[in-house]
């Protein structure tokens, strides 16, 4: 496939990047991940403006809203992706010396990519998370390339056979390293607020407007660990997860360990948002 990167688009072995590249030396960058189903990218305009809020809040230059427009749909057309996931990084540039403050002007690298995504329109296996203290820091709503927190908490996961961690933090549940959880208890979807505790998930977005769609209750607030083993139902939300029901939170089973009701209600309307 081709590639993005600063005004080219190459084959992925002719893409280099600076060695003083600021992405590489500081992780001084931000990222963003598009779903696209059918040659469609899905829910690209929420996607973009949370581009534009990651690089404002690093002042990092942003360019209009017209360039990501039309590398979306030149990454797509040019790999003929039918159903993919677009990768976008903008680091803060390279100079000729590492320094912890740019010395000069900026020139932004920008890199995009996409790889297929195989589209499945059935129910996934529940799967089991482990719970993990979030270690990470306390900007979490910036989709910033530094995610070392993120791996050291994802390699514990898999360590335990878990497909993701359960972060929280003194004993409310943030997020996920790369997903969103909603809790399902008394008919009551609970979420984590959306503050600098969490990414801002687009898929969690979408999901708490496809509830509002269905009229199930919904409340933007933090479950405490101390409910878990209580719970009737759990899920992730990710664009590349979709919606992903959980059966197992480390030795606690989440209701009979089968993907819920409302969960289920949830990915079907998912689905058919997606057609
Ligand atoms: N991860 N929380 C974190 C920390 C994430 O990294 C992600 C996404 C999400 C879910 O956001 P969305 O629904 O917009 O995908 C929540 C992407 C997919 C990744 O790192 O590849």
């Amino acid at each position: 496939g081709l590639v993005y990167l600063n005004g080219e688009w190459l084959v992925p072995e002719q893409a280099k990047v600076s060695v003083f590249d600021r992405g590489f030396l500081f992780a001084d960058g931000i990222y963003e991940v598009i779903p696209v189903y059918h040659g469609r990218p899905f829910l690209a305009q929420y996607h973009l403006d949370r581009l534009h809020r990651s690089l404002a809040a690093i002042a990092i230059p942003d360019q209009p809203d017209a360039f990501w427009q039309s590398l979306v749909v030149e990454l797509i057309d040019r790999n003929e992706m039918q159903n993919g996931l677009i990768y976008f990084q903008v680091t803060r540039g390279a100079e000729s010396k590492r320094s912890h403050l740019p010395q000069g002007p900026v020139t932004p690298t920008i890199f995009a990519s996409i790889s297929p995504l195989e589209l499945h329109w059935d129910t996934p296996e529940p799967a089991k998370v482990v719970l993990c203290e979030d270690i990470r820091w306390l900007r979490c709503d910036i989709k910033s390339i530094s995610l070392l927190g993120n791996i050291m908490l994802k390699q514990y996961a898999q360590q335990q056979a878990a497909i993701e961690p359960m972060l929280h933090r003194d004993g409310s549940v943030t997020e996920g390293a790369s997903s969103n959880y909603f809790a399902v208890k008394d008919g009551v979807i609970f979420t984590a607020p959306r503050d600098n505790l969490i990414l801002p998930g687009i898929t969690r977005m979408w999901v708490l407007e496809l509830a509002q769609q269905l009229k199930l209750p919904v409340r933007e607030e933090a479950f405490h660990i101390s409910e878990l083993a209580q719970l009737d139902e759990l899920f992730l939300t990710s664009s590349s997860r979709e919606v992903q029901p959980i059966g197992q939170i480390d030795d606690i089973i989440i209701g009979n360990g089968r993907c819920g009701p409302l969960t289920q209600k949830l990915i079907e309307a998912f689905h058919e948002s997606k057609r």
